[in-house]
């Protein structure tokens, strides 16, 4: 069975509320307590299908994990030398960043792993993290295409090295990180541009030991982590659906209150400003080893720009709402070196192209990038190639169409906004959800 949504014009979008866990976070949190000492509880995980597949893999991998009534997880932490092999699969789902961060982590235990994915995942490119990983010693198979499944076998000894980062990837360098966990070497990591440091920011909130100076972060010798309470920020990518949602319809007005507001994740609102989007910030304080705040957003009148490459990293995976907002914008939004998103949940630059085509919206796809003219979005049919962000996406551009907007194969919004049609149904969107 497969589940479409139906989108009406929508005048207005508004109200105050607040999104659900922020996935990047929740992930290292579980990851994080079940390999320290001690127990640690979790406030706020977002509870999507990508990261109930990390939840369910250290269950697997022996760590005990339990929910209370108010969906506070407890997990009572192995040790970094702690988790148990299993003879199953480890099954990854949709979810590239449950299997590039563990592929890292179990290069360093002592029992040999397999990991799966989706169809999807299993055509997503893995000899990105492959290849450090073997220069640290570890024993990683892909299959011959150089994806999933992958095969792990447990070494004597994971080395440090040095590693220049040939692509702006957190998921890259956090893979590293955790194999440099069972080196008694340090390993230095050098970016170009500086990805999310969710997993610096939380080692060392649990008692780790790594150092970024500029570019340049070193995993140091010393590894135990203390396990520690962590509360989940809400997610500032799924936050960006109802930002744009906000700016493109009229006379309206919204509050998302404790969204992460990470400087490495906010490239998104950046780009929104240089657009013209009239977006404010309020209550900014720390969380932990984060910062969070609420977001106030009113109705606005969107230009195009030509995105500065600066901002690409830090707003990996906000372009295809970008692209929408960039739509509903007066003249032309230019979009370049952004090839990194043709290998996301699908070829992020091809599925909203042909979308957008189909809505009316005159654009040229670029091999590293994308030209929008903006326009007015007119109804069609559109797919959402199984990936989240472009059926929200086509949700959201549903507001300001001139007719509907049927969006099919939306079951993959669960991967991570779990809610998503119902919290939009309260702002106002006309949005209607069934199964086929
Ligand atoms: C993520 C990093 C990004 C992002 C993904 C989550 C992470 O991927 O697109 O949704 O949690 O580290 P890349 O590191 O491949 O850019």
């Amino acid at each position: 069975m497969s589940e479409k949504y139906t989108v009406n014009p929508s005048t207005n979008i508004s109200g105050i509320t607040s999104v659900p866990g922020d996935k990047s976070i929740s992930h290292r949190s579980l990851i994080l307590l079940s390999i320290s000492d001690g127990i640690g509880k979790i406030t706020g995980l977002l509870e999507s299908d990508d990261c109930l597949a990390t939840l369910n893999i250290f269950r697997m991998l022996g760590v005990e994990i339990t929910k209370n009534d108010e969906n506070i997880y407890t997990i009572i932490g192995k040790g970094i030398h702690g988790l148990e092999g299993t003879n199953h699969s480890l099954d990854c789902g949709n979810s590239g960043t449950s299997m590039r961060l563990l592929s890292g982590l179990l290069c360093g235990q002592k029992f040999p792993s397999y990991l799966i994915g989706d169809s999807s995942l299993s055509k997503r490119p893995m000899e990105r993290i492959s290849s450090p990983l073997r220069m640290m010693g570890a024993n990683i198979n892909l299959s011959k295409n150089n994806t999933a499944p992958i095969s792990i076998s447990p070494v004597t000894k994971i080395s440090g090295i040095e590693y220049k980062m040939p692509i702006d990837s957190a998921q890259i360098k956090s893979s590293i990180i955790l194999a440099s966990l069972y080196s008694s070497e340090k390993t230095n990591i050098i970016e170009n541009i500086k990805s999310r440091d969710h997993t610096e920011n939380m080692i060392n909130y649990l008692g780790g030991s790594i150092t970024i100076i500029n570019n340049k972060i070193t995993v140091n010798p010393e590894k135990k982590l203390v396990s520690n309470d962590i509360d989940i920020p809400g997610d500032i990518s799924s936050a960006m659906f109802i930002i744009v949602g906000c700016l493109i319809s009229r006379k309206s007005k919204v509050t998302i209150k404790n969204v992460g507001l990470n400087e490495l994740r906010t490239g998104g609102i950046e780009i929104l400003k240089l657009m013209g989007a009239n977006i404010q910030i309020d209550n900014i304080k720390k969380y932990g080893p984060e910062k969070i705040g609420d977001i106030i957003i009113y109705s606005s009148e969107l230009k195009g720009i030509n995105i500065p490459e600066k901002y690409i990293a830090n707003a990996i995976d906000e372009f295809p709402i970008l692209f929408i907002a960039a739509a509903n914008a007066s003249g032309k939004t230019i979009l370049k070196n952004a090839m990194e998103l043709r290998f996301k949940e699908s070829d992020r630059l091809a599925s909203m192209s042909k979308g957008l085509l189909k809505c009316n919206i005159n654009n040229t796809l670029l091999d590293d990038g994308i030209e929008i003219e903006g326009g007015k979005i007119s109804g069609a049919t559109i797919d959402s190639y199984d990936d989240h962000r472009i059926a929200m996406s086509f949700a959201i551009a549903g507001i300001a169409s001139s007719s509907t907007i049927t969006i099919l194969n939306t079951e993959n919004v669960s991967t991570s906004f779990p809610g998503f049609d119902n919290l939009m149904r309260k702002m106002g969107l006309k949005i209607k959800r069934e199964n086929i």
